[in-house]
């Protein structure tokens, strides 16, 4: 069986490297600086993940020809890991809860993944449950494990963190974003600390389902964040405080990054840029507070976000 690394397509080599947009908000006077991870090829922050976990998988030869990468996800890692998957030659096979936006199901098949529905009784749990059982019958399978894997923190912190330190110019003084995994608070929070010890992490998190501030997770509109799941990479991170956004909140800003500022992301985008600028009208004009733009819109036509 041919373990050897796969050679990386160009399509890969356009992850990553993202832009740095800054965003003003003349009702406050504040200046927001955000890290657009739409532009990723297949359009999230996850491009990132699935690439380096491959990668890791790849030269640690735990991928083979007949591998088939098996993953629970809200549905953006599955995209990441069908288009790299398509681009490498693997097989993919995507745990998605039925909640999930139904584009991101077609979005995966397109890219020839298999996509198996799950129900949430138990949020994330419950299909990463499934993904170890399918595991444990079938050798083939590689679990990416993108909630526990350290790689998916280390990534953030080597690449994202290290990007948006270079474009900031070392000056950040607050970062502020959505947990699905965990792995861009933890590893962007561990880069920019090792250079300010002071910054600010700062964690959003949906107002339905503030599993950080000790509610109990219900159901709200913030899709590919807080799945009802508090991640053990996310327990790694030394956050600094709390925002909750409500889904009202979260869609109304979505929808003025489009009108007003022309980015057509997705609703946690709007979610946490909510949260920045609450974080800096909080820490004043001086403060430099960093966001992310995690995804592209047009995975959302079937939700709320697009019902007016
Ligand atoms: C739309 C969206 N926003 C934010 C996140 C959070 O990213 P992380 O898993 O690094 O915590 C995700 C992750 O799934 C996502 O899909």
């Amino acid at each position: 069986m041919a373990t050897l690394a796969r050679p990386r397509p160009p399509v890969l080599s356009l992850i990553g490297n993202t832009a740095l947009i800054p965003l003003h908000f003349a009702e406050v006077d504040r200046t927001l600086y955000a890290k657009a991870e739409f532009l990723n090829p297949s359009g999230s922050i996850k491009d990132r993940l699935a690439l380096c976990i491959v990668e890791d998988a790849e030269s640690r030869g735990l991928l083979h020809d007949h591998s088939i990468i098996l993953e629970c996800t809200s549905g953006n890692t599955g995209i990441s890991l069908a288009m790299v998957g398509a681009a490498k030659g693997y097989r993919v096979h995507i745990l998605m809860s039925e909640s999930a936006s139904i584009e991101r199901r077609h979005l995966i098949r397109q890219f020839g993944g298999e996509v198996q529905l799950f129900k949430a009784t138990n949020g994330y749990a419950t299909g990463i449950d499934l993904s170890r059982e399918m595991a444990a019958r079938d050798p083939r399978i590689f679990l990416p494990r993108q909630f526990e894997n350290p790689i998916n923190a280390q990534d953030h912190e080597e690449y994202t963190g290290r990007e948006i330190l270079s474009q900031m110019h070392g000056l950040v003084d607050a970062f502020v974003a959505g947990y699905g995994t965990g792995g861009t608070l933890t590893g962007c929070g561990r880069a920019l600390r090792a250079t300010n010890p002071k910054v600010r992490i700062l964690a959003m998190e949906p107002a339905e389902a503030a599993m950080l501030s000790g509610e109990m997770p219900c159901c709200h509109s913030i899709e590919g964040v807080a799945g009802g799941y508090v991640p053990p990479l996310l327990r790694t991170a030394q956050l600094d405080g709390v925002i909750k956004v409500s889904s009202a909140d979260a869609i109304a800003m979505t929808r003025r990054l489009s009108r007003e500022f022309g980015l057509l992301v997705g609703t946690s985008s709007g979610a946490n840029v909510i949260a920045a600028l609450r974080t800096a009208v909080e820490m004043g004009p001086e403060a430099r507070v960093v966001t992310i733009l995690c995804d592209r819109a047009e995975r959302y036509y079937s939700t709320k976000l697009f019902a007016n």
